[in-house]
């Protein structure tokens, strides 16, 4: 069913957020730019995602780690030029460990310069203090627990979490902390499908499911991803729903091929009209 004008240009507030809790679930997606971000509202993406993963997808790094504040920052400004929706700011490595003042300072330059509408920050019970800091600034936080990509190492890396009866305890418990510590929704990440449900259940906000199963409250996926833009590394929970790097690159090596042939441009890309060009120029030229 079609929205009216003005409900499509309606950005979603905490409240709906939360209230959609065991209700309609919520979407969210990566967008890194303004072009993108038109697209994902163009389809009613509740809530787009400006995520650390573009140290990935866009900017080459091995990983997220290296990803700064800055850059950042200078992605988040990009998508909100681009999207009317909620905007969620991915809060980097070390932007948030190091002191309780920093994270809310970084978290205030998202607002203040970003124009984000939320942070998200990974961690459960360790980053209860910096949450709690950052919301009571007047700033909304999401959680991100099981797979975290910036201590993955420390996890064993990249792998589904939650397998045995203590890590799937602390999942629970971390879920927990972060609600009781004010985010407004946790993105649970690489989690057994039967393990995110019951979290689901226990925990008084949305959870929003990465390679969680379809017991969450919403899914998130990396735009690139569901696209078929990034062929690095496609992980087992992704699924595409187009296939475009093949089209982009055979769509390049058109472009190549034809520029070196002659036939682009042709006369139907070029202005093409009668002009006495030596006249135009006078003679001195
Ligand atoms: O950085 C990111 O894109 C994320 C999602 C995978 C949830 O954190």
């Amino acid at each position: 069913m079609h929205k009216d004008i003005f409900e499509s240009m309606k950005k979603l507030t905490i409240p709906d957020i939360i209230n959609r809790k065991g209700g309609e679930k919520l979407t969210m997606l990566t967008a890194y730019d303004a072009s993108f971000a038109r697209l994902l509202d163009a389809a009613d993406i509740d809530m787009l995602l400006v995520g650390d993963s573009l140290g990935n997808v866009l900017l080459g790094y091995e990983s997220t780690v290296p990803v700064t504040m800055e850059e950042m920052l200078h992605h988040v400004r990009a998508v909100r030029r681009g999207s009317s929706s909620f905007v969620v700011a991915d809060m980097p490595f070390l932007s948030y460990q190091i002191s309780i003042i920093d994270a809310v300072r970084n978290a205030g330059r998202f607002y203040k310069e970003g124009g984000c509408d939320a942070v998200k920050l990974e961690g459960g019970i360790e980053v209860c203090e910096a949450v709690r800091a950052i919301v009571r600034a007047g700033m909304a936080v999401m959680g991100h627990i099981g797979l975290t990509p910036q201590t993955a190492g420390n996890l064993g890396g990249f792998k589904v979490q939650g397998k045995d009866a203590a890590s799937a305890r602390k999942l629970l418990a971390d879920a927990r902390a972060l609600a009781e510590a004010g985010v407004f929704a946790i993105v649970m990440e690489c989690i057994p499908d039967a393990l995110a449900r019951v979290i689901t259940e226990k925990v008084a906000v949305p959870t929003i499911g990465i390679g969680a199963g379809a017991g969450c409250d919403g899914q998130v996926l990396v735009t690139h991803d569901l696209l078929g833009m990034f062929e690095k590394f496609v992980p087992r929970f992704v699924k595409g729903y187009a296939n475009l790097a093949p089209q982009i690159k055979q769509a390049v090596a058109s472009f190549q091929e034809e520029v070196q042939s002659g036939t682009f441009p042709d006369a139907e890309h070029s202005f093409t009209m009668q002009l006495e060009v030596d006249k135009l120029l006078g003679e001195d030229c």
